[in-house]
């Protein structure tokens, strides 16, 4: 298998589990966390996963140890890039889809759906304090995320 053909499969399959993934919402961040360890682990430790990455780098970094020689089913890639694009994401607040947004920062859909309708009418958000300004948002706890948000 080439190095293109695999890429677009997987991407293919990424794109169609993680659908599937946000439907059943089965996989707890426990569970999540387990098959990380079992997959990652087997060359270098993972005890620190380099800060966070937006859900697209992420997805380059599972390719690029897919081709290094990582060894999992494609359901358990397809786990860990939920698990890290959760608890290790990073999501621009002006182009982030509401699931993004939900995913990364634990938005509700009506909180993420406010940051939506709040840009399209107002434009991009400049810096934080322009996105704490959002209506609803709970901007004590977002402050602790700072580091999960780019403009
Ligand atoms: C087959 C062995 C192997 C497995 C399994 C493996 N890695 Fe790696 N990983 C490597 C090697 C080799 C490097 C160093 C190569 C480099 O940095 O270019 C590396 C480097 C990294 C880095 C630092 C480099 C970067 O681009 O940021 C991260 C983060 C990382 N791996 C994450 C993971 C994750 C997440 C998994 C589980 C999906 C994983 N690794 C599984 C071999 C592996």
């Amino acid at each position: 298998m080439t190095k293109k053909t695999l890429f677009g499969a997987a991407c293919a399959l990424f794109a169609f589990t993680c659908v599937a993934a946000a439907e059943d919402g089965v996989a707890t961040v426990d569970k999540r966390h387990a098959v990380f360890q079992k997959v990652c682990t087997t060359c270098h430790a993972m005890d620190n996963v380099g800060g966070r990455r937006t859900r697209a780098q992420w997805e380059d970094l599972l390719y690029k140890m897919i081709d290094l020689g990582a060894k999992g089913s494609e359901k358990e890639f397809q786990t860990i890039l939920e698990y890290l694009s959760s608890e290790y994401g990073r999501v621009n607040v002006n182009r982030g889809s509401t699931s993004e947004l939900s995913a990364v920062l634990g938005l509700t859909a009506q909180q993420a759906g406010a940051v939506v309708s709040h840009r399209r009418e107002h434009g991009k958000y400049e810096d934080f304090s322009a996105f704490a300004k959002t209506p609803g948002l709970d901007t004590t706890r977002l402050e602790k995320l700072r580091d999960a948000l780019s403009y």
